[in-house]
């Protein structure tokens, strides 16, 4: 079943590009523009991954997006990451990112988001991948930072197909960002936000009413809350779950207490995907066959989640049809594979 995990065709719809950047790839960059890490090591850096919440990890994570310069330290910080989805069986990936934590350095939009453009273009050549590009909007700057923000990226408007929130969940309600997200909705972008990572179920309804999402990231408290449970489920909505990530930031203390089990036995629309893999231990197929070690996942819950991650995605329907038709041959091909091994031992 392990191995299903791993070569199951996914979507993965909740993953943060600076969160890709390996130790190594902050070392080589560091030194390509001549900056210093405050670290001694690749291994050292590595070391102070021990995080007490999301706030303990956000410290780090914009520590090291520091050294991110030139168009060229984007492209090659996305193309890493492609490769890493391409190995992992990924084929289509809708990927955040922050560009207030690059423009508040002096980088301009266009240098980040042209670096890129030109990774998701070169992705789909080398690795045949699909890619989508999010948004996001620190919570935890103004509503008029995020504004400026939107304003900025306007002129690409097509290489955007959504925007998000993230970054320090609680103080900062999804609330704070309603004509933000409108303004981003009148210019036909999608909604995502992040919410009911460690803040509460209101912030889950906040996000679904006021900023008319059309997935949760996150969305975990969720359960707490048995309306909005219902509401989630009779409404399909998708939840992008990170099983890794929320053990990591300690809103599960392991990952056998995690709920996303009991979201699939709820028929909630939920997915599996690996947030910030370079800080938490693992990539797509990694928090896979870690959940379903872990919460003893069936063999018809890893489909449910592969396929699920097509459902949720903003792919077209002929797109989206192509893709899960996909998954019906992976399974296909698997059952072949069981039935045989299983004959050849009889
Ligand atoms: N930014 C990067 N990863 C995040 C997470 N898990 N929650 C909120 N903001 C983030
Ligand atoms: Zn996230």
């Amino acid at each position: 079943m392990e191995k299903l995990a791993g070569t199951l065709p996914k979507a993965e719809l909740h993953l943060h590009i600076e969160g890709t950047f390996e130790p190594e790839l902050i070392f080589s960059i560091a030194e390509r523009n001549k900056i210093k890490v405050p670290f001694a090591s690749v291994e050292a850096l590595r070391a102070a991954y021990e995080f007490q919440d999301l706030q303990s990890f956000l410290d780090l994570y914009y520590a090291g997006m520091n050294v991110l310069r030139t168009e060229e330290d984007f492209y090659d910080l996305a193309l890493a990451y492609f490769e890493k989805a391409h190995a992992q069986n990924v084929l289509h990936a809708e990927i955040f990112f922050d560009p207030q934590a690059h423009t508040a350095r002096g980088i301009s939009f266009d240098v980040v988001i042209e670096g890129l453009s030109k990774a998701v273009s070169e992705s789909k050549k080398k690795f045949g991948i699909t890619s989508k590009l999010i948004m996001c909007f620190l919570r935890d700057q103004s509503a008029e930072s995020a504004m400026e923000t939107l304003e900025s990226a306007l002129k690409y408007g097509d290489r955007i197909v959504a925007v998000g929130l993230d970054s320090a969940e609680v103080g900062n309600p999804p609330q704070k960002f309603k004509d933000v997200f409108d303004r981003a909705r009148a210019n036909g972008w999608l909604t995502v936000a992040h919410a009911g990572e460690e803040g509460p179920p209101e912030y889950v309804w906040e996000a679904l009413k006021i900023l008319k999402v059309s997935r949760v990231d996150h969305g975990v408290r969720s359960l707490e809350d048995a309306d909005l449970t219902r509401h989630l489920i009779e409404e399909q909505m998708a939840l992008t779950v990170c099983p890794l990530s929320n053990v990591r930031l300690k809103v599960f203390s392991h990952l056998k207490q995690h709920n996303l089990k009991k979201m699939l036995e709820l028929g909630i629309r939920a997915t599996i995907n690996s947030d910030d893999p370079a800080y938490f231990g693992g990539y797509v197929s990694d928090n896979f066959r870690a959940a379903q070690n872990a919460l003893e996942l069936s063999q018809e819950e890893l489909e449910n989640l592969a396929r699920n991650s097509f459902h949720a995605s903003f792919l077209t329907d002929a797109e989206r049809a192509k893709y899960l038709s996909m998954v019906d041959d992976a399974v296909k091909h698997w059952h072949g594979l069981n039935r045989q091994d299983c004959c050849q031992h009889d």
